[in-house]
Parts: C-alpha cells; structure tokens; sequence
C-alpha cells in the first residue's frame, strides 16, 4: 500500500540522477515564450475546429446538436479549459519537468495515480493523434482529388470499416504516412520542428482569419434564428465533442525541459495560445452558423460545406462565386497544415511522458534513452510513431474522438485535484498568519450548496451525476481550505484557489459525463490494463525503491499548521 501512495518531493523531481554513464539526462533548453504560444497554437488548432464543429452542430455520433448556439458550446469549454489552464500553469511553473500531468500527480497524489494519469495521457497524445492523423488524411483526399488525383479506397479506408462493410482488407495510407514523416522530424531535433511549427501556426492562423472575414460578408442573420434548437441538451452534447478542438494547451507543459526560463514562459505560453484560439473558434462557429442552415453543416469538413452553401445562393455575382471556390482549396490547404501542426505537437508530447515515466523506473530505462546527436528522446519518439502510424491505419475517427476526450478530461480533473491537495499540504506546513483562502472557502462552500441544489432539482440525468460527484467533493475543499494559511511563494499561482480548481474540477466532470456510455466502458477496460500493467512491472521497478520518497501528503483534517509527522521508511 505504502508503494502505491509514495511520493516524489518537488526537490527529488527537480533534481533527476545521471545515467549510468554519467551523463545528466535532461533535454537541451532552447524555446522561448513564442515559441511556446505557438507550439500550443500549434496544439489546439486543427481537427477539432476543421471537422468536428459541424457533427457538433448538426448532431450525430450519439449527440444531438447545439444548433448556433455552439458558440455557447465553445465559450463554455473555453471557460473549464481556462480553469484547468490556470492549474497546470501554477504546477507547470512549480515543477517545469517534461512529464506533465503525470510528474504533477506524482508530487502529489502518490505513484499509482502518477501511473494511472501517465498511462490515461496516452489516451490524449497518443489516441488524440490517431484521430488528427485520420482526419488529415481525409482533407489529403479531397486536396488531390482537386488536382484529378484518385486514390483508391483500398488506401483511404479504415480497416475496420472496410472489414465491417465486407470490403475486404483496406488502410489508411495517408494517415499512416504523415505520422512516419512527423516522426523522422522529430528524431531529428526539436528545434528544427519547433520552426516548422512556428510557420505553419501563422498560415493556420492566416486562413483562419481569412475564413472568419470572408464569411462574416455572408452571413445571413435567419440562420441564427432557430438559436438553439436542442436547448441545453445539444450544447451539452456539443460540449463534449468540441472539447476535442481546445486539447491541446496542455500539450506545452510537456516541452518544460526545453524551455528557457520555465516559470515565466510556461504560463504565458498556455494561457497565451488558450485565449488566441477561443476567440477564433467563438468568430469561426457565429459566422459557419450563419452562412448556412445549421442541420446541413454536419460533414466532416464544415467549413468547405459553408462556402458550398453560400456558392448556391441565387443571384451571386460572378466574383463573388471565383472568390468563394478560390476559398474552398485555401480552407482546405489550412486544414492540412493546422493538422499536421498538432501531429508534430502532440507526437512531441507523447514520447516524453513516456521518457519521464521510463527515468522514473515506471516504464523499461530503454525508454529513456537520448540521442547521441539529435538529443531528443529517440527511441520513445519513434515507438510512438509507429504505434500511432498502426492505428490510423485501421481505426475509426468517432470512437477515438470519444475516448480521446474523456482521457484528456480525466487528467484535467486530476491536475486540478492535484493544486488543491498541493497548497493543502504546504499551506498546513506553513507558520504564516496571514490566511488568504478564507474568501474562497466560503465561495466553495456555496458552490457546494449551489450544486446540490442543482442537482435535486435538475430533470437531466448527466447534470445530476456531475452535482452528486462533485458537490461532496467541493464541502470537504471549502472545509479544508477555511483558516489555510499561505503556501510559500510560488512564481505563478492560479488566482481564487480553491474556487477556481474547485470549477474546473465541476465543469470537465460534466463534460465527461455528457460521453456516450461505451466510451466510459472503454476508458475503465483501458484503466484496468494500465493498472495490471503497473502492478506487474512499474510498482517494482519504481526508482523510488532505490531511494527514499518524499514525505505522504498529509490529506486529513486538523488544524493548520500542525502536520502529523511520518517515519521515513
Ligand atoms: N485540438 C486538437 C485538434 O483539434 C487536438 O486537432
């Protein structure tokens, strides 16, 4: 038991051994802040807006849709990101180490849930990536086809969908291709791709803005006046599904070890990129919306699907019209590049939750090794490659979307829970009198108060087991946090504490619950490999068998200040 809840100190992570040889093992330090708002730029942007907001609004896959009132959708999701993005900023800048969520649980929660959110990580990068990979290869077919290039079916379907429609054997070849290609880069140094990144992000940027200004000249306000056709009910559904489109800012945690000063740049390159692509995705939905009817929206590309419609409309001038198809193949060169941006970004992060779990003795210390020339974590890089490549071969998009989600939401919830027992456990060390959570505390209390009585009164089924979960868990954090003394002085801390982790707690449990019932099922059988897994190698191969862990956080109550002292082991 003692295995599973030990802990490294904040000081153990930050100070990693050498290698055998001697060689310290970390990663050469060379992005700045730019660097870093790209690289989450980089991140969010891409599948997410450039196919599912159509689904989104128009419904399918399980939802019904928002309508245009997917805007609502996407300023809510922005809001729970924001939430969580102030967590991983405030741990980000405390612990600047590649593993992200993963290292942050560590220091926190103890190793097995360390290992549960390495190993649920993957379900973001990882499985997050298949589903970008097979979406880019779909905007790949139509950009040929615009050149009278045909690929056979045999090379763009999945193979389960063509085994399951009795089409014999067939791969995505596209998908499988742009992988490999992203992961010969990536071997090749960080550098190199952080450039390609930054040049692809001002192109996506580019079209972005190109799309919201070229389309706002054709919005026709009777589109919006079904506003929200499935009432809260399809903002719900959407939420969940355009969630996919904000994964993503997190991703820049992961590069830590690379970063220039990590404190000051970490932050401002998640919260930095969140803020950029809210306000795009909120100018993107209004005017996709209003330049067609929302139910006719739900193609996988729904930006192209908008300029088709607007193309139709009677009495279009003929210039109108050339500039309208010129903007098809601009949309769809953006989606191309957009994609590709997030493969890099994400093939980026996977393999160094992988190398830090692997120095952690979690994972074989093979899995740790740096290049000799490149000094990029090599072998991790192209295991991720290959896996990734494998499955967007075969797999289909809606049910990595789902599971993708819901593992990303998950390790949000954990970093959020993670904050809250991280100032928790300090502020109870520390001797200060100055008690600045007292305000907060009792605003979480009423928002315990709030969403019990939410949850008694709510005729929705999801609403009512997000308050049940949650509203326990926000009385014990308002409890605890009354009278917390002060936290030593962190460089960036998430303002409101425990209010505003207490939210993003909330709001992506009520997002996860608004996933369609096998995704869950999947997600716990994934969660169970993981812990077999764990139990079978990590738990004793764990380098915290070899030296002694930090002191367990204290979670119990008591009076602040008096922390009940542990024997070391
Ligand atoms: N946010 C990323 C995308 O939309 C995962 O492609």
């Amino acid at each position: 038991m003692n295995a599973l809840l030990r802990t490294k100190s904040i000081a153990q992570v930050m100070s990693q051994p050498p290698d055998e040889e001697g060689h310290h093992t970390g990663l050469k330090r060379v992005l700045g802040a730019r660097d870093l708002i790209a690289l989450g730029i980089g991140a969010i942007i891409g599948a997410g807006i450039f196919a599912t907001t159509g689904t989104a609004a128009a419904g399918g896959g399980g939802h019904v849709g928002a309508g245009p009132a997917i805007v609502i959708s996407y300023i809510l999701v922005a809001i729970a990101c924001g939430f969580c993005a102030l967590c991983y900023a405030e741990f980000a800048s405390v612990i600047p180490i590649a593993g992200s969520a993963y290292t942050y649980a560590y220091v926190t929660l103890g190793e097995l849930a360390a290992w549960i959110i390495g190993w649920d990580l993957i379900l973001e990068y990882a499985v997050g990536n298949v589903a970008v990979a097979i979406s880019w290869a779909g905007y790949f077919n139509s950009f040929v086809k615009g050149f009278g290039i045909h690929i056979s079916d045999k090379l763009m379907t999945a193979t389960t969908t063509s085994l399951h429609e009795g089409h014999g054997l067939a791969f995505n070849f596209p998908a499988l291709a742009i992988v490999l290609l992203m992961t010969v880069l990536l071997v090749r140094g960080v550098k190199e791709s952080i450039t390609f990144n930054n040049i692809v992000v001002l192109i996506k940027l580019a079209v972005l803005v190109f799309f919201v200004g070229l389309g706002f000249m054709f919005v026709d306000t009777a589109n919006w006046s079904n506003f929200a056709p499935n009432g809260w009910k399809g903002i719900h559904g959407a939420a969940a599904v355009i969630f996919f489109a904000y994964i993503g800012f997190d991703a820049v945690s992961t590069a830590a070890e690379e970063t220039e000063n990590p404190s000051r740049n970490l932050p401002i390159g998640m919260i930095g990129s969140l803020v950029i692509c809210t306000i795009l995705y909120i100018a993107i939905s209004l005017v996709m919306t209003g330049m067609g009817p929302w139910n006719e929206l739900g193609t996988p590309d729904p930006m192209a699907t908008a300029l088709e419609i607007v193309q139709k409309r009677p009495g279009l001038s003929a210039s109108s019209a050339k500039l309208l198809s010129f903007s098809h193949f601009v949309v769809t060169v953006g989606a191309l590049f957009s994609m590709t941006a997030v493969l890099l970004v994400f093939q980026l992060g996977q393999p160094r939750i992988f190398f830090s779990m692997a120095r952690d003795g979690l994972l074989p210390k093979f899995f740790a090794a740096i290049h000799p020339v490149y000094q990029t974590p090599h072998v991790t890089t192209i295991l991720t490659g290959v896996l990734v490549a494998g499955a967007a071969a075969f797999m289909d998009i809606a049910i990595v979307i789902d599971l993708c989600n819901i593992g990303t939401l998950f390790a949000f919830v954990i970093v959020c829970a993670a904050v809250l027992l991280l100032r928790y456990r300090d502020g109870r060390k520390s001797d200060s009198f100055i008690r600045p959570y007292d305000l907060s505390a009792y605003c979480t209390l009423a928002l315990a108060v709030a969403l019990t009585i939410w949850g008694i009164t709510t005729p929705s089924h999801e609403n009512r087991l997000t308050a049940m979960v949650c509203a326990p868990i926000a009385f014990w954090v308002g409890l605890a946090y009354r009278g917390l003394p002060l936290a030593p002085g962190r460089p960036f801390t998430a303002p409101f504490a425990p209010l505003i982790p207490m939210c993003g707690i909330v709001t992506c449990v009520w997002l996860m619950m608004a996933s369609p019932f096998m995704t869950w099922v999947r997600f716990f059988v994934w969660l169970v490999v993981g812990m077999v897994i764990y139990l079978i190698y990590g738990m004793h191969h764990s380098a915290l068998n070899f030296t002694s862990p930090a002191q367990p956080p204290d979670i119990g109550f008591g009076k602040p200040g008096e922390v009940e002292s542990t024997p070391e082991p």
